[in-house]
């Protein structure tokens, strides 16, 4: 049989029926009824029941017997109607094909796993063995989510004039602050390239060079430390824009994961999109990531709380620190579960959390015998207490420290209190954040974001005397308290760069080894410009509804960094290492 495939498996409806059709695929399934063979064939398009019989087409029937799982045919039949035996959980379950001609186009060795959407095999197996994973129907759907999510995301930007880019992957180091993937140079021996962690320069270059709104879908490539949605190598919708303040940046933002959102799954997003600063955001959620689809916000009690007998409380509250308190309405926890809300914040640093159970005649809980009347009072009206809430206290000295434990204990307290409705969404802008943050090993200030981002105007002057006060012109989009994007205005002005550089602690020297050739940029006719990147494989992470970043990455690697089918990073020949300069020591 010569015919060519004429329809995909998952594409013939009720309409079909009559016509010949030559389909190409694997063989999901296989049974025998009544001397009857019923195949069901799959392409990524679908599924597809065949039958073929053996009275009407024998020499078929003869090529069935041999079948099993995976098999790939090519195969010739009619599209018949179902009649009584329509199977509604199938797009195509209203037809069936009765095939008269079958031929095998390649055998399938027995499988280490079956190509069904909920199996057991362990993920070394499936990650091992992936071209047999990606075929399997939940992953065939989530790669072809991300095509279309990457085909939305070109359209929309081309659309509103951006130029779609490519920039190196043999570069220099960029300012991201992971540690680089490093490679060596044959021709310079001893001379190393770094893989990009962003294209950040090169899109700032191209805004110098004139190309006002610069996009690309571009890998990056981090050696960090890996989570759940973390890999080596992952991928940005980057962007870029001249002559513009962060409004502009979020507004394009806001139409583009509206848009992403709308015609993948569904989803309307709110326009514009809630904005928070970052001095709110910690305030009412202690993170600079919230999950705003649940409230449960943070109150300060440090003056309420603070001026109680309780050491705990006074002394964090004397040393300049927070106490923040979360009011549960309607919870009913044992002892023992109390005592177990400090597990939950001591892996933030935050020393346990206090309760106190709101009821008449006397308050009951561990705080209850520090507060008097008064204090009673005071939290009655500030928490807007009702009988039978529950207050939780988290106190610490290090004001960021209570917030990151109050928050973390507030998003612990939503998944036990099944406080999240299922299919809601929290989309938010954190803006305004701080410029720099302390690096605890060097004790020096660091960017927070990276070091060619723009003050807020209005603090350019606390450059010098007080750094910690000064805010960015940075925003981070958050989607159900995860960080999906960020970015910001950069600097243009030699004189800003280098009292941000000061502040940093990098004299001029150290700053032209690293960023000189953006810094020579910079001083040529730079126009004010800002941008922002969002974590794509995250954003297909929301649009396919799964936890894991190794599910939207056709070939992910392991938190250990390694891809288990190709086995890299691997050993490479003597022959190549010398040419290269390089001798390996591998102790330590
Ligand atoms: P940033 O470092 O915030 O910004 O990165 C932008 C987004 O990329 C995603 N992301 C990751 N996704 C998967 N694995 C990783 N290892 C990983 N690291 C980051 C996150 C993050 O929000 N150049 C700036 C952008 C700019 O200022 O324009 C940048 O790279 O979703």
């Amino acid at each position: 049989m010569t015919a060519r495939r004429t329809h995909h498996c998952g594409e013939l409806r009720a309409e079909h029926v009559g016509q010949t059709v030559t389909l190409c695929g694997w063989v999901h399934r296989k049974r025998d009824l009544g001397g009857f063979a019923f195949l069901d064939l799959r392409d990524r398009t679908g599924l597809v029941q065949v039958v073929i019989d053996p009275a009407a087409a024998p020499s078929a029937a003869a090529v069935a017997r041999d079948l099993r799982a995976e098999f790939v045919v090519r195969l010739r039949g009619t599209v018949a109607g179902r009649g009584d035996n329509v199977n509604p959980k199938l797009p195509t379950g209203q037809i069936e094909v009765r095939a008269d001609a079958l031929e095998v186009l390649a055998r399938s060795e027995p499988l280490p796993f079956p190509m069904e959407d909920e199996i057991d095999a362990l993920e070394t197996t499936r990650l091992a063995y992936r071209y047999l994973d990606l075929r399997r129907p939940v992953l065939q759907r989530i790669m072809m989510l991300r095509a279309r999510a990457a085909k939305i995301a070109r359209d929309e930007l081309t659309e509103r004039g951006f130029l779609e880019f490519e920039t190196p992957i043999l570069t220099r180091s960029t300012p991201e602050g992971a540690r680089d993937y490093l490679v060596p140079s044959r021709v310079s021996r001893g001379s190393f390239y770094a893989l990009p962690q962003s294209p950040q320069l090169f899109k700032q270059l191209l805004m110098i060079a004139g190309y006002d709104r610069y996009f690309q879908i571009c890998r990056c490539f981090r050696d960090e430390d890996l989570r759940a949605d973390r890999q080596p190598e992952f991928t940005q919708i980057d962007l870029e824009m001249s002559f513009v303040e962060p409004d502009d940046v979020m507004a394009v933002t806001d139409g583009l994961l509206a848009r992403l959102f709308r015609e993948t799954i569904g989803v309307e997003v709110p326009r514009p999109i809630p904005r928070l600063t970052y001095a709110e955001a910690i305030r009412r959620y202690g993170v600079d990531n919230p999950d705003v689809r649940f409230g449960l916000e943070l109150t300060d009690v440090g003056d309420i709380l603070g001026a109680t007998d309780a050491r705990f409380l006074r002394e964090p509250h004397e040393a300049g620190g927070r106490i923040a308190a979360l009011r549960v309405r309607g919870a009913n926890f044992s002892r023992k579960e109390l005592d177990e809300l400090d597990e939950a914040v001591k892996p933030y640093g935050a020393k346990g959390v206090a309760n106190v159970r709101v009821s008449t005649p006397a308050w009951q809980g561990g705080l209850a015998k520090f507060l008097r009347d008064g204090h009673q009072a005071a939290l009655r009206e500030r928490l807007e207490l009702e009988d039978g809430d529950l207050v939780l206290a988290v106190a610490d000295a290090d004001p960021d420290v209570a917030s990151t434990a109050a928050g973390r204990l507030r998003q612990h307290l939503a998944r036990r209190l099944g406080l999240i409705r299922d299919g809601s969404w929290g989309f938010v802008w954190v803006t305004d954040f701080p410029m720099f943050e302390r690096d605890p090993e060097s004790k020096r200030w660091v960017a927070k974001h990276h070091p060619f981002t723009h003050p807020r105007p209005e603090d350019i002057p606390r450059l010098a005397t007080d750094p910690s006060a000064v805010r960015a012109l940075a925003y981070d989009i958050v989607v159900n308290g995860v960080e999906v994007g960020g970015g910001s205005i950069r600097l243009h002005e030699p004189e800003v760069q280098r009292q941000v550089f000061a502040a940093l602690g990098m004299d001029e020297e150290e700053a032209r080894r690293r960023f000189g050739f953006l810094l020579e940029a910079l001083a040529h006719g730079a126009p004010p410009h800002g941008g922002l990147a969002i974590g794509f494989d995250r954003l297909v992470m929301f649009l396919a509804g799964t936890e894991s970043i190794r599910d939207v990455i056709a070939f992910p690697k392991t938190t250990r960094a390694a891809c288990l089918m190709s086995g890299a990073p691997s050993e490479v020949d003597a022959a190549q290492l010398a040419e290269l300069g390089i001798d390996v020591r591998r102790e330590p």
